[in-house]
């Protein structure tokens, strides 16, 4: 595997009853890009996303993750390995504050970091100065994510936009390597569409974090993506950048059903 790859993906299957929902999926992903997973609906691309997120097992295939095989492993070893994934590992707690769920997120990844606890001294929990190495990582997090004003909000109060940010930064505190974002754009307004997108360029040019992303939008697509897998009927159909996408044949008709 090259130094700069961060996830490796080889022959993935994934069957459901005789349904082949992902069909001998391969590549690979280049550390601290974004590639976008496309495709008609029913292509596999969010059973792709169970299957490196942990979600799912694997019926065949591997699936490494800076070299180490994650494959079949459960979600919790999967997020410690360094993968990040909104809106289903994620846990928003909806009656809490912005503050308050960015804070179990950072608490959950220094219990995790420093192996269950040991070494995390408990009174600092309780300690709100600004020195505080838990206050700290709560401020960089939602200054990454530009939500400060919104931290003594209740997450249920907010709107579509604004809690799809306090899922990014819930992401964002588990300091992941990589992100899976499975259509960040759903639902939004063209304002928030366009905040998300600046947001996810902003957060990879910070962090150096690697991205995937799904997603129906092809305005999106062009404008955050370097590399597009094109995914129809469990398999890979094309990969190429924004031109060499536009211009396949076989893509044209998987989307439009004609060569037009
Ligand atoms: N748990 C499941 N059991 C049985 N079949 C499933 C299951 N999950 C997905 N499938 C089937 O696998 C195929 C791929 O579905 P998937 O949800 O991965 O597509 P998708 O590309 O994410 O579609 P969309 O763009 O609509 O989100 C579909 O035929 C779907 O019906
Ligand atoms: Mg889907």
């Amino acid at each position: 595997m090259a130094p700069d790859t961060i996830l490796q993906v080889t022959n993935l299957v994934k069957d459901f009853n005789g349904i082949r929902a992902v069909n001998d999926v391969s590549f690979t992903l280049p550390t601290n890009t974004i590639t976008a997973v496309i495709g008609p609906n029913g292509a596999g691309k969010t059973t792709l996303y169970n299957l490196i997120s942990g979600q799912l097992s694997p019926t065949f295939g591997s699936i490494k993750l800076k070299g180490k095989e994650i494959a079949g492993l459960p979600p919790d070893k999967i997020v410690k390995a360094g993968i990040g994934r909104s809106f289903q590992i994620t846990s928003v707690f909806p009656s809490l504050t912005v503050l308050q769920n960015i804070r179990a997120a950072v608490i959950s990844r220094m219990g995790r970091q420093f192996d269950l606890w040991q070494g995390v001294e408990w009174d600092s929990l309780e300690d709100n100065s600004p020195a505080n190495p838990l206050q700290q990582a709560i401020h960089k997090t939602l200054a990454l994510v530009g939500i400060e004003h919104l931290a003594t909000n209740i997450v249920s109060t907010l709107s579509h936009g604004d809690q799809a940010l306090v899922e990014m930064a819930i992401v964002l505190a588990l300091e992941p390597h990589l992100i899976l974002l499975d259509e960040p754009t759903a639902g939004m307004s063209r304002e928030e569409t366009r905040h998300m997108v600046e947001l996810i360029r902003h957060v990879q040019q910070q962090t150096g974090c690697t991205f995937l992303i799904t997603e129906h939008d092809m305005e999106v697509v062009f404008q955050l993506a370097e590399k597009i897998v094109v995914m129809h009927q469990g398999a890979i159909l094309a990969t190429g950048n924004h031109e060499e996408i536009r211009n396949n044949i076989s893509v044209r008709r998987a989307y439009l059903g004609t060569d037009d």
